[in-house]
Order: structure tokens, then C-alpha cells, then sequence
């Protein structure tokens, strides 16, 4: 696997290997890499001839009180996860390259109503600053497909839209959340948690499986959402939202709507915020 820096050294592998034929998948990351990330790359990889990934620490994705500047980064490490699940490329851009003009003199994108809620809500600019580093990556790179983890669902929902709404030439595909053997959502976070906010962070996908039961058995959707943020509560976290919206554009579902729904929690357990849903269907 061959580790590039700069724009231009990208771009002349890729045209090498368009010239051969060759069909490209992506999978961008902000490193610190685990068997979630490995899992989109081997999809990547089972998808098309050559796969890329990226490991770049966004900045205009952080708010001014979140974790850029602590954000793990582990490079040598990534590169060997990488390299042993079939990445042919891995970019590695500085912020220089992405952000020629400086990271608060981007252009930046706007994705509206998808990111009006959840956790556009709670972390405001958030999605402008990854629709943004996706769209400059996608500009980059141009692959054939582009693959994302459905542990950030909203984020795969505001991918799919800018590429819709903006024609990019690129199919997104999505992953399945890899999990924990108690259930948590695996995310470079979770090295955060204490030993004892460990165990119970994996109430969060016990909480949302509970949460997928009781509608299934006909309650109220608000009684159900009350219900998961104060069990979240009682067990020591402070819930951003635990709510349940129609998966196709995050939308509350009307009275009785039962189908193609997804519950999503954000929650901080001790100074850790953790993100987790799941799928209805
Ligand atoms: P990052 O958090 O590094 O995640 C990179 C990709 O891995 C995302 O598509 C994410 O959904 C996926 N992923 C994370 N945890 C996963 C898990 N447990 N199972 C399956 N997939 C998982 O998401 C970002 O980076 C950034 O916002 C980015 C898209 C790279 C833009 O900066």
C-alpha cells in the first residue's frame, strides 16, 4: 500500500490507473482506524479494482468545544489496518492541501433541512464541515463509489443528498455498524470511557433495541423516546436526543407509521459523547 500526502501524486496514481481501466472505490476517515473501518474497506475492496482511503482530522467539522486538538492520531498504526484489509492507497493529506485558503476561509457547503436536526442540532456547522472535506475528497479522488458506515446515518443521509442535489459522479454505499460483543458501536471515542463507564456504555444499543420492541408492540412513539432518555438518564448519561424518525429523510413518522423507521441516540457518558441507532427493518 502506497501512503501519499500531496493532491498531485493522487491524482497521477489515479489517472494510471483509470488509463488501465480500473474502477476506484473511496472510504474516507479521520483515522485512529478499527474493525468498523476495516469493514467499509473491505467492501470497497469486494466493489472495485483499486480502493483508496483517506485519513484526514477535519477541522471545520469540530465545533470550538469538541475534541480536534485530542482527536487520536495513529498513522503507522492505520496505515497497517489498512494495508492487511486490501487499501491500495491511503491519502494523507495536511490541512494546507484540503484548505488552501485556510480552514475558516473555505467555501463551504450547506445541506439544509437534513441538518437542521439531531445531531446537526447539537453540533451545529458539523455537517457543513463534512459535506465540505467530502465533496473536496470527492473532487480528488473522483471515485466510482464512495463507502460509508451506517453508525453515522445522518451522515451517510446528508452524503447521498449533496451528491444528488450537486450531480456528483460517485454511487454512495453504505456499511453496517460494527459492534462490541455487548453491543457498543465501535468508534475512536470509546477509548475515551473509563474502565467502569465501559459497561455502561453499551446501554445505548440495548436502550435502542428496546426502543425498536416497543414500538413493534404498537406504543406511542414520544412515549417511547421518554422512555429510552430516561433509562439513558437513570444509568448516568446526559442524552443530547433519543428519537425515532422515518430513516428515508429523518422526518418525524406521522401517528401509527410503522414502517422503514430508525431510532438514534446521542448521549455523554462522563466527557464522552457517543452516537449510536438502528435500523427498524
Ligand atoms: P470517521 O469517524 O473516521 O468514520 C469514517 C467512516 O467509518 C464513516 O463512514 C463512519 O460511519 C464509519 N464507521 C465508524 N464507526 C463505524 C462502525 N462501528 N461500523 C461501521 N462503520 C463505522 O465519519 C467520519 O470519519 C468523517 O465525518 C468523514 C466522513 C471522514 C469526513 O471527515
Amino acid at each position: 500500500m502506497q501512503t501519499l500526502q500531496d493532491a498531485a501524486g493522487l491524482r497521477a496514481t489515479i489517472r494510471g490507473w483509470r488509463t488501465q481501466g480500473h474502477t476506484v472505490g473511496f472510504v474516507p476517515t479521520m483515522g485512529n482506524l478499527h474493525t468498523g473501518h476495516h469493514s467499509l474497506v473491505k467492501l470497497a475492496r469486494a466493489r472495485a479494482d483499486r480502493v483508496v482511503a483517506s485519513v484526514f482530522v477535519n477541522p471545520t467539522q469540530f465545533g470550538p468545544n469538541e475534541d480536534f486538538e485530542r482527536y487520536p492520531r495513529t498513522l503507522a498504526q492505520d496505515q497497517v489496518g489498512l494495508a492487511e484489509s486490501g487499501c491500495d492507497l491511503l491519502f494523507a493529506p495536511d490541512v494546507g492541501t484540503l484548505y488552501p485558503f485556510g480552514a475558516d476561509k473555505s467555501v463551504s457547503l450547506h445541506v439544509p433541512e437534513l441538518t437542521d436536526t439531531l445531531e446537526g442540532a447539537h453540533r451545529p456547522g458539523h455537517f457543513d464541515g463534512v459535506a465540505t472535506v467530502v465533496c473536496k475528497l470527492f473532487n480528488l479522488v473522483q471515485p466510482d463509489i464512495a463507502i460509508f458506515g451506517q453508525k453515522d446515518f445522518q451522515q451517510l443521509k446528508v452524503i447521498e443528498r449533496m451528491v444528488r442535489d450537486l450531480s456528483l459522479p460517485v454511487k454512495v454505499m453504505s456499511g453496517p455498524t460494527q459492534r462490541a460483543d455487548d453491543g457498543l458501536a465501535l468508534s475512536s471515542r470509546n477509548q475515551y470511557l473509563s474502565a467502569s463507564e465501559r459497561p455502561t456504555a453499551a446501554l445505548i444499543y440495548e436502550t435502542l433495541r428496546q426502543m425498536r420492541d416497543l414500538i413493534a408492540k404498537g406504543h406511542a412513539r414520544k412515549v417511547v423516546e421518554q422512555a429510552a432518555a430516561s433509562k439513558l438518564e437513570r444509568a448516568g448519561f446526559v442524552p443530547d436526543y433519543a428519537a425515532i424518525r422515518r430513516a428515508e429523510d429523518l422526518a418525524e413518522p406521522a401517528d401509527g407509521e410503522r414502517e422503514g423507521l430508525v431510532a438514534l441516540i446521542a448521549a455523554r457518558l462522563g466527557t464522552t459523547r457517543l452516537i449510536d441507532n438502528l435500523l427498524f427493518d
